[in-house]
């Protein structure tokens, strides 16, 4: 994710921009940029820094251009650095490019423009290849330019460019990244999103995917992908700016929670080979010697990472057939862990800062041990100090409690799992190549479970959780990682003290606290231990517990006639946790909710850790 805004108009470009990209710091604040029409040139100006500090530094110069675009930038290819903030330009300060999205061929697009048309490139990204490629192709019309730039393109983009020789004028095109048009008087705009073009504008028009469109500040003229105008009709926006932040959503969690879909999609993007099954993560500094010599695998996070990690050692275990450990990080860092050359450190982190995590990746580090990182953001401490990274792509989570970072650890993990399962030849291709027919289905099952009309039946359980102070969650094998996830969710945001136990466990303890309508949310996903977690779920509901059961819809019968079920589209047992986590999360959601706790900013607790 990525912020842009484009204006053109009569208004002092810079500072209507510069407000723009602040409404869309939600999507992006690594480093920020802008780039003017300025007396026959394009000047762009940038920083490694936020919005506010691009501000600075534009107030510093005396630019009264009237037409710019700009960017705020969540790394993703290329270090969160000056010179790889956006806006991008190509040889000559003629022209300039803001980008959203993954050019997926970038390589081969910048190899022939160095090697065959003499370019010259300034950054790490892949973005500055769209520049290059629309100066390459310039010859009087911007929009014609960049019609032929994105038709050797491959993909996912939102857009922006302007160029010295055509005062007044944006052109812009998309595809799976959004970009809409606001109208105004004698002005007009583009952003990523709405609440950019607020304070200017509440007439707006959304581009849809493969549009191009041409924007003067009298004019917007929008094209299909075969250069056909199109009619787009306008719509009215009455959203205040706090809700169009949120996307129209009430907090930052549940847009969060509704994005999984996307967030998975792009952490699996460009990593799966089919139809062979093979998955690349050639990203990685591990050759094949040492992927075969590993003896042990140690994982190291805290909170919902570390949960991640739980499911990471059933994962590497079942797939990769390699013993792993997992710990908390501020206990891992005061231990003397037994660690060995031959072996790895996993450390997991959303925002690559949380200090116990940072000091068990020193600590293996100093004995000499490789440690790969899981991690969010690109730049981050963690991610700059290990030996190695393995990206999430869940775009910036802004709600403490985190959701679709976790969702994209997951996927990771199993992604890691298989890649080393495959060089070490420990990996029965049969069920690889079902693996990652699986994973490929998630975003769908995903949006479908997101959609359904079943989120209502959690809706109803969790006012019923609302009235507790005190919750159980159950789940045996791989469910009971997910149990423990559900259980964190549920006290962060709501406060009620929620507990998560094996399921087996329960008659060693737990089970006397088991009473009339005391709320039990049982997870039961695994058809390996399918009979023993049922009988489980009986001895709860004979002591009078309130059971809330998340299922799969393959489980029949059996389960399907109690009331308070959930069901996931079919999904096999290694893959449930993926989907099984998401209803777990809702609860949690809908009961703070109606508790009336505050969702996105829970008491006593920051989203980022930086200490002890
Ligand atoms: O940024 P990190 O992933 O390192 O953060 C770790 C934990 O602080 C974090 O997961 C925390 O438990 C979440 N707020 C839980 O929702």
């Amino acid at each position: 994710m990525c912020g842009i805004v484009g204006y053109t108009g009569t208004g002092k470009a810079g500072s209507i921009i510069i407000d723009g990209l602040k409404k869309l710091e939600y999507r992006g604040y690594d480093s920020a940029g802008l780039a003017l029409q300025n007396e026959g040139k394009v000047v762009i100006i940038k920083t490694a820094g936020t919005v506010a500090a691009l501000e600075k530094i534009y107030r510093g110069n005396c630019l009264t251009a009237k037409t710019g675009i700009g960017h705020t930038r969540w790394a993703t290819h290329g270090r969160p650095t000056e010179v790889n903030a956006h806006p991008h330009g190509g040889c000559s300060d003629d022209l300039a490019v803001v980008h959203n999205g993954i050019i997926e061929n970038y390589k081969l697009l910048r190899s022939w423009l160095i090697e065959e048309k003499d370019h010259q490139f300034r950054s790490e990204t892949d973005s500055e290849v769209l520049a290059h490629l629309i100066e390459e192709y310039y010859d009087g019309d911007l929009l014609a330019a960049l019609r032929r730039a994105i038709d050797e393109v491959k993909g996912s983009y939102a857009l922006a460019a302007i160029s010295a020789r055509e005062p007044g004028r944006i052109v812009c095109v998309r595809r799976d990244s959004p970009l809409v048009i606001g109208l105004g008087k004698s002005e007009n705009l583009v952003a990523s999103d709405i609440p950019a073009l607020l304070n200017r504008t509440r007439r707006v028009m959304v581009l849809e995917d493969g549009e191009f469109a041409s924007i003067t500040a009298e004019k917007v003229e929008i094209y299909d992908a075969g250069g056909k105008p199109v009619e787009r009709e306008i719509l009215e926006v009455n959203w205040d700016l706090e809700a169009a932040e949120k996307g129209g959503f009430a907090h930052f969690m549940l847009k969060e929670i509704m994005e999984q879909p996307v967030a998975v999609r792009e952490t699996l993007r460009q990593r799966i080979d089919l139809p062979s099954g093979k998955v690349d993560l050639s990203e990685l500094a591990m050759d094949t010697g040492e992927i075969s010599r590993l003896k042990k695998i140690h994982i190291v996070a805290c909170g919902t990472a570390y949960h991640a990690g739980l499911l990471g050692r059933e994962i590497i275990e079942n797939i990769a057939g390699i013993p792993v450990d997992v710990e908390v990080a501020s206990e891992f860092r005061y231990r003397r862990p037994l660690l060995a050359e031959d072996h790895l450190v996993i450390v997991i982190s959303q925002s690559g800062e949380t200090a116990d995590t940072l000091a068990a990746l020193r600590l293996a580090r100093l004995r000499k041990v490789k440690v790969l990182a899981v991690t969010n953001v690109v730049g981050s401490t963690i991610a700059r100090e290990a030996d190695q990274v393995l990206f999430t792509w869940a775009g910036p989570e802004i709600a403490v409690a985190s959701t679709k970072a976790y969702l994209t650890q997951l996927v990771a993990l199993y992604l890691l799992a298989l890649y080393l399962g495959q060089v070490r030849k420990d990996v029965d291709p049969a069920l690889a190549l079902d693996l990652v027919k699986g994973l490929l289905e998630l975003p769908a099952q995903l949006e479908k479970l997101l959609a359904d009309e079943k989120l209502e039946k959690l809706r109803a359980y969790s006012n019923h959780l609302a009235c507790w102070d005190n919750a159980f969650f159950i789940g045996r094998s791989l469910d009971y990682p997910v149990a423990r996830e559900g259980a964190l969710k549920l006290k962060e945001i709501s406060y009620i003290h929620a507990e998560a136990y094996a399921a087996g466990e329960l008659k060693h303890g737990p089970l006397a606290l088991i009473d009339e309508g005391v709320p039990v949310i049982a997870l039961v996903t695994q058809k390996v231990v399918l009979e023993k977690s049922l009988s489980n779920i009986q001895e709860v509901k004979t002591r009078g517990g309130a059971v809330f059961i998340i299922t799969r819809d393959d489980f029949g019968d059996l389960i399907r006639q109690e009331e308070a079920v959930f069901t996931l589209p079919p999904v096999g047992d290694l893959l449930a946790p993926i989907l099984s986590v998401v209803p777990t999360q809702l609860m949690a959601y809908y009961t703070a909710l109606a508790r009336g706790s505050s969702v996105d900013q829970p008491r006593n607790l920051a989203k980022s850790v930086t200490v002890e």
